[in-house]
């Protein structure tokens, strides 16, 4: 066995297990065709000084951007073209660990190979940038392809503001209690884009944890990567729920504005 930043650092490692056991998951609900999704999570906190003395195995490479929040923070990112299914077994060889250089605006890879981060890079550090700025204390952000709630978006009629948050939260009570944001909504822009980051960011800043990419895939974060998992999988086992209504004939009646309100009250839910 080569030796792995991860080698005698435990917390750093479970971390990264969870990343590659969410992978699994992507690639066994069919959401991660070929290198589809992406994951990243802040990892400053596990980082010693043993870390701190590494030196990179990569050039600076642009941010594309300047996010001051992210001075001296560090991060594991899934590599470009790499895949979900590959990542479950092997996630230092799909993926990397970089540190953002002083300046804000580069960063470069320090384990444990040379592998190039995700393409959609800019959404994942900005939307970091502003969770660190706004004291939030989530550190991992997925994007992901569920198939029932992209196809949703094929329809303008699930993109009108809150129209598919309201549907997916009355189809199974579950849903509104674990993703009570809801799913907001932003609309086509070419993936990878600064613009597509910018809007992300304007989304989540707007009350969301989970931005719905409009005929691409969601953007979801969360305290940690399996939470993140966890409110994309109830908002797309609800859209599940509807199709399969829809399948069998009828347009579902959905949970009553009362039942919604005295769920939202016994769980405490925001408003
Ligand atoms: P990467 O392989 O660069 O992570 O891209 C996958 C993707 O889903 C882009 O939106
Ligand atoms: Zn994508």
């Amino acid at each position: 066995m080569t030796d792995s930043i991860l080698d005698n650092r435990t917390a750093l490692k479970a971390e990264i297990d969870k990343v590659a056991e969410v992978a699994g998951y992507l690639w066994q609900k069919g959401w991660a065709e070929r290198n589809g999704g992406n994951i990243t999570v802040n990892i400053t906190e596990y980082v010693d000084d043993g870390m701190q003395a590494i030196p990179a195995i990569s050039d600076r490479r642009a941010i594309g951007k300047t996010l001051p929040h992210l001075k001296g923070q560090w991060f594991y990112c899934k590599g470009t073209q790499k895949r979900m299914r590959d990542l479950a077994r092997e996630p230092m060889a799909n993926g990397s660990i970089i540190r953002i250089t002083p300046d804000c605006a580069h960063y470069e890879i320090v384990a444990d190979a040379p592998v190039a981060p995700t393409s959609e890079l800019p959404s994942h550090l900005a939307v970091h940038d502003w969770l660190l700025a706004t004291g939030s204390p989530y550190r991992a952000s997925l994007h992901t392809h569920p198939i029932e709630l992209v196809a949703l978006t094929h329809s303008r009629r699930w993109l009108e503001k809150d129209a598919a948050t309201r549907m997916l939260w009355s189809m199974i009570p579950e849903t509104k209690a674990f993703c009570p944001r809801g799913l907001g909504i932003v609309p086509y822009m070419l993936p990878s884009s600064v613009e597509l980051a910018e809007a992300t960011i304007k989304t989540l800043q707007s009350g969301y944890d989970v931005a719905m990419w409009e005929k691409h895939g969601v953007f979801a974060v969360d305290t940690d990567i399996m939470s993140a998992f966890d409110q994309v999988d109830v908002l797309n086992k609800a859209a599940q729920i509807y199709i399969a209504s829809r399948n069998m004939g009828f347009e579902p009646d959905g949970m009553t504005e009362a039942q919604m309100r005295q769920l939202s009250e016994a769980f405490g839910l925001p408003k």
